[in-house]
């Protein structure tokens, strides 16, 4: 990998199908960054097993999200696309991370706090120390800056955290990363319930959430569906989360600003509106669905993909480790 250019790094758990939330809030910038930076870009299938999943569904994920990030390109010219499991740098480090991450600010995040309300049959220690394995993906790579939507910027700042106060122990080990979210699409709202996050845990009804695996017509559908007010002016305002909402698609997907787009459907009515919202989604996505049933069909360079980005991610996971254990006081290796 150049040494100059500064690094990026983020990864997306293959737990089901990917949003059009983690299209926006996460890959469209991946793929904006990928151009200019080194970037390091992985499946999240360690974090996964929070939560039960029949393996075969777990396998068929994220062979799925792997393939999406190489029609997006992810993987173009140095760039890594790998899957975390197939780096147990990331485990071995977790470990180390845990033992430097205090109970009292686990016990603050608040995906911890949902999710055990969620899933309170299975409240297991990994989704409590979930963001000390996040910590470990982000430092192993020494990465700058990391793209990731509103709703993952806690746990960048324990990260940030955890790496400050191993430092202060032990040197600069860790470069301190920073999280990079847009300024539209890093929150994309429910189209049925626009005052909670757009997630397929919390979409019961399917008109709620936009899977990029849904055919363009349903698409279009459920955005002219989707929930407004009875007030008919185009604006973004915290008193119509629905409208909100998809102002702020349309602009993650035009990339125009929120005024802009105001002023774009003034006098407007929202039956037009949303035709338009629907529209430009559908050209957005029309192209990646494209490239992604082609990749998703060769098995080989999927794999080939996957067995040469986890080759590169191990020896750079490794630099890191080495010099962690050596500062904590492990034995060398002999
Ligand atoms: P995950 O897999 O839940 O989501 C992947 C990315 O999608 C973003 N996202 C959204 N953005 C905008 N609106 C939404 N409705 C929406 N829903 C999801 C997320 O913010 C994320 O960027 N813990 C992480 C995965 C992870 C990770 C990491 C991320 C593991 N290790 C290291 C960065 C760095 C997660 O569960 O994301």
């Amino acid at each position: 990998m150049s040494e100059k250019k500064k690094t990026i790094l983020s990864l997306m758990q293959p737990s089901g199908e990917v949003s059009l939330g983690n299209y926006l809030g996460a890959l469209k910038n991946w793929q904006r960054l990928s151009l200019e930076y080194n970037c390091i870009y992985a499946i999240a299938d360690l974090h996964t097993l929070t939560v039960r999943q029949q393996p075969e569904d777990k396998r068929r994920c994220s062979r799925e999200v792997l393939a999406l990030f190489i029609a997006l390109g992810l993987d173009k010219g140095e760039n890594l696309v790998f899957a975390q499991s197939h780096v147990s740098a990331h485990a071995e480090l977790a470990w180390v991370l845990n033992c430097f991450t205090y109970m009292g600010e686990l016990n603050r995040m608040t995906q911890f706090k949902d999710k055990s309300a969620r899933h309170a049959d299975n409240i297991n220690a990994g989704l409590f120390t979930y963001p000390c394995l996040m910590a470990a993906d982000i430092l192993l790579y020494q990465a700058d800056l990391v793209p990731v939507g509103e709703d993952q910027r806690q746990h960048l700042e324990i990260t940030r955290d955890i790496a400050e106060r191993f430092n202060n122990i032990y040197g600069d080990v860790f470069t301190i990363p920073e999280a990079y979210i847009g300024k539209t699409g890093a929150r994309i709202m429910g189209l049925q319930e626009p005052t909670r996050k757009m997630s397929k845990s919390e979409s019961a009804n399917a008109n709620n959430i936009i899977l990029l695996s849904d055919d363009l017509k349903q698409t279009a559908n459920k955005i002219k569906r989707a929930v407004t007010d009875s007030d008919n002016s185009v604006k973004a305002d915290p008193e119509k989360p629905g409208i909100t909402n998809l102002l702020n698609i349309y602009c993650a997907v035009s990339g125009k600003n929120i005024a802009e787009a105001e002023k774009e459907f003034e006098g407007v009515g929202y039956g037009a509106f949303k035709a338009a919202v629907a529209d430009a989604v559908c050209e957005e996505l029309r192209p990646v669905k494209e490239e992604y049933e082609r990749v998703l069909k060769d098995k080989a360079y999927v794999d080939s993909v996957m067995k040469n980005g986890a080759e590169r991610a191990n020896r750079l996971a490794y630099r890191t480790l080495g010099k962690v254990y050596k500062k904590v006081g492990l034995l060398p290796r002999l």
